[in-house]
């Protein structure tokens, strides 16, 4: 196929250079926001007496034509193209002749791509975060049915104090939260039309881009063109919520695969999101929480490709910068990957909470609580805290629990232990007096998911 640019060259490209250059087989499926913009950009021409209206008609009938026929499957990408852009304005040209050479005046492929990516972003973007949200949604339920499960909370994976089940969980809702502020706050700065930056200089034709940028639905335009066509800070923020968000479904997984195995049993997955091994029978495994926590390294390879691919530029255009789609597309594809099996794992999991009680048995998780009562008697925290780390050490040796070593025992130490203390320091008393604004509580649990489906509502 003859390159539009063949004129000033007196040979081909050489076949593998051109393979090389191409980049049509990733950047065809902007190939919507690809022929939108070129729709707006020649009403704009139009409007301004740039082209005739008879011109933008034809012009705009064709583009539709040929995006129905795209949608459709009635058209095929021609994988021999140079880039979606060169593809659409050729098959423009093939189907309505010479109007379709007018399309790309006052507009250069520099501009064109940098919109049709901001486009392609904010659509996938708004996919992404309904499905964090769906996400939220289901760990808030599963977190209000485990308002009142008694379990272990963990420092250096050590068992450290007891918690309402449901408050680990709400910790990824409030991340997840975050995640859809970091990626709705990337929106926002990108939602600029470059468009009408031309190469890199702007035109000398009397363009209206604030027409394209509010026809688009845009906030405006971007207010330097070397800079519109440069920037991909877009990408790269963008890229980088996801890792963030990836890091907290990794951390997630983490647990879910601790959570799940024989020496936790906290939790079994159901089994239409578990695998079994090809030689052990007994085996089920949690593949789908290990392949989310793995594929957040690849994420994290893709914000580092963006910010490698950008950081010697000069600008304005280089062809490097064609290197940000794949880096882009992988990471959107990765995550929404993630999200659809992640969802529903979590949403169809169950809770052993015989086994999380049993758990908070053990330990000596209620220490805390014991120092606690005697502060509460008066006894200086630093002082009660010793205290109980020896009677803690003394019921390791003699093969007790706080719960019931002889209150004899106790008050040798102290004569503030009296009987009221079994009841104080019993995992139900701990957990349930956790009511602290944002505590261990089943309260506070129902609080923070009354807070968090507000949030979801004022969102949507
Ligand atoms: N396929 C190119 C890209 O993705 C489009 C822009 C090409 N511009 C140029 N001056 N060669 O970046």
């Amino acid at each position: 196929m003859e390159k539009m640019w063949a004129g000033r060259f007196q040979k081909a490209l050489d076949k593998k250079a051109d393979d090389f250059n191409s980049s049509i087989r990733f950047d065809c499926r902007m190939y919507a926001q690809d022929i939108k913009g070129s729709m707006a950009h020649a009403a704009m021409l139009a409007k301004q007496g740039i082209l005739t209206d008879a011109d933008a008609e034809r012009i705009i009938d064709g583009l539709e034509g040929i995006l129905n026929d795209l949608n459709s499957g009635a058209l095929a990408f021609d994988m021999a193209a140079e880039d979606i852009h060169m593809f659409v304005e050729a098959e423009l040209t093939k189907r309505i002749g010479d109007a379709g050479k007018k399309l790309h005046t006052a507009r250069s492929r520099n501009d064109q791509v940098a919109l049709d990516i901001r486009l392609y972003l904010r659509d996938e973007a708004e996919k992404i975060v309904a499905l964090v949200k769906e996400l939220v949604a289901v760990v808030t339920d599963k977190a209000e049915e485990n308002a009142e499960v008694i379990a272990p909370a963990y420092t250096h994976l050590q068992r450290a104090q007891p918690i309402a089940f449901g408050h680990q969980l709400l910790a990824y809702a409030m991340m997840l939260l975050r995640d859809i502020g970091r990626i709705e706050d990337a929106v926002k700065r990108m939602n600029y039309s470059p468009l009408g930056s031309c190469a890199l200089a702007g035109t000398t034709y009397p363009t209206d881009r604030a027409f394209v940028a509010e026809k688009l639905g845009f906030d405006g335009v971007t207010k330097n063109s070397i800079d519109g066509v440069s920037d991909r800070d877009f990408c790269v923020e963008l890229t980088s919520a996801f890792a963030i968000l990836m890091m907290h479904l990794s951390r997630f997984s983490e647990e879910i695969i601790l959570w799940s195995s024989w020496e936790f049993k906290f939790i079994d997955l159901d089994d239409s999101y578990t695998t079994g091994s090809s030689i052990m029978p007994q085996k089920k495994n949690p593949d789908m929480a290990e392949l989310v926590r793995g594929k957040t390294g690849r994420v994290y390879g893709d914000l580092m490709a963006l910010l490698t691919a950008l950081k010697g530029l000069p600008l304005a255009y280089n062809k490097d910068m064609q290197e940000d789609k794949e880096a882009i597309f992988d990471a959107l594809d990765t995550v929404v990957m993630c999200l659809e099996v992640f969802t529903p794992m979590i949403a169809t999991m169950k809770v052993n909470a015989d086994v999380t009680y049993k758990a908070a048995q053990k330990g000596f998780i209620n220490a805390t609580d014991l120092a606690d009562y005697l502060t509460k008697k008066g006894m200086p925290f630093r002082a009660a805290y010793k205290i109980v780390g020896t009677i803690v050490a003394e019921c390791i040796e003699k093969g007790y629990v706080l719960d019931n070593y002889p209150l004899a025992e106790y008050q040798k130490h102290s004569e503030l232990f009296t009987e009221d203390m079994y009841d104080e320091i019993s995992l139900e008393t701990c957990v349930n007096k956790r009511n602290s604004e944002g505590g261990a509580s089943p309260s506070s649990v129902r609080a923070q998911v009354q807070w968090v489906r507000e949030v979801l509502r004022n969102e949507l």
